[in-house]
């Protein structure tokens, strides 16, 4: 049995410049899908496949994201006077446990290799999971857990993976496939935002990971990549060479809610996915839609 994985990182610290000015004076991380901060998919998503302590690397104007996992007394109070005792126990669900969470700050935005190599302390010598909160998955089980299934398996490092467009490689992390079937294949190979041309494949690195600590003394190497940038990817095509990496293409599909389609759309599909939702905005949608049509 490889080690069980019980640490999640989630890396906060990125400016968000493509939501401004919704992101000037708010973390990225708390834009909502329908009710839920970004950052309560991915917590929740961790808690459901197993996670105990989950790491937040944040920066300058982040403090929300900690208020956000903490308990609020006056909220609480409000509601429990107002009998709203569904409310509360929901809220209650969504934290950590006390201690469970550890928060730690990357200084400059060098890239997603220089926030994961950020967390190396707080994680210690055990693999961890990583998880990127812009990246949102409608997929049951959660992604994670899909992944963890196949660690329990095979040990190594797993990286979860969906088909994209080709025109569309260059925006990510593209894996070279080897033998194995979808839940469990040999990566041979990756490569960070490449041009369509030179892309290995069109399987996407979707932001789920499972990695050995190993990786940290890769990442102190902190040699620059594409964008100029601390790449994670660039780091594990060299730990690939003496280490398994399996790509698991699971069951469902993510909204890369780091660019704006992606996030409108996850608004209107995890909109229609409530049951308390899912009529009445169907409804509200046409009409509008209707409403624009005719120009009114
Ligand atoms: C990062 C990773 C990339 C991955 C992507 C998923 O890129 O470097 O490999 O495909 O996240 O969102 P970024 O979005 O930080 O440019």
């Amino acid at each position: 049995m490889p080690n069980r994985v019980r640490t999640a990182v989630f890396p906060v610290a990125g400016l968000g410049t493509r939501f401004l000015p919704a992101t000037k004076a708010m973390p990225k991380e708390m834009l909502t899908v329908v009710d839920r901060p970004l950052i309560q998919y991915a917590v929740d998503e961790a808690r459901e496949a197993g996670i105990e302590h989950f790491v937040f690397v944040t920066g300058r104007n982040k403090g929300v994201i900690e208020d956000h996992f903490d308990r609020q007394f006056e909220l609480e109070q409000t509601l429990e006077a107002r009998g709203r005792t569904e409310a509360l126990a929901e809220l209650q669900k969504d934290l950590p446990s006390a201690g469970q969470s550890s928060f730690t700050r990357q200084q400059e935005p060098l890239g997603l290799g220089h926030a994961v190599w950020c967390a190396r302390e707080l994680v210690g010598n055990q693999p961890f999971a990583l998880l990127l909160p812009d990246m949102v998955f409608r997929a049951r089980p959660g992604v994670l857990k899909q992944m963890m299934q196949t660690y329990e398996e095979t040990g190594g490092n797993i990286i979860g993976v969906e088909e994209v467009d080709p025109k569309d490689v260059s925006s990510y992390g593209i894996v070279a496939r080897g033998e194995g079937p979808d839940s469990g294949f040999r990566i041979t190979g990756m490569v960070e935002k490449p041009r369509t041309e030179d892309a290995p494949s069109n399987l996407f690195i979707s932001g789920r990971y499972i990695l050995q600590p190993e990786i940290f003394a890769l990442l102190s190497e902190q040699t620059r990549g594409a964008g100029g940038e601390i790449q994670l990817t660039d780091a594990m095509q060299i730990l690939i060479r003496q280490q398994d990496f399996t790509g698991v293409k699971y069951h469902g599909k993510v909204f890369d809610c780091g660019s704006k389609l992606g996030f409108l759309a996850a608004n209107v599909i995890f909109a229609l996915d409530r049951p308390d939702l899912a009529e009445p905005f169907r409804r509200a949608i046409s009409d509008a839609v209707l409403g624009v049509s005719d120009g009114m």
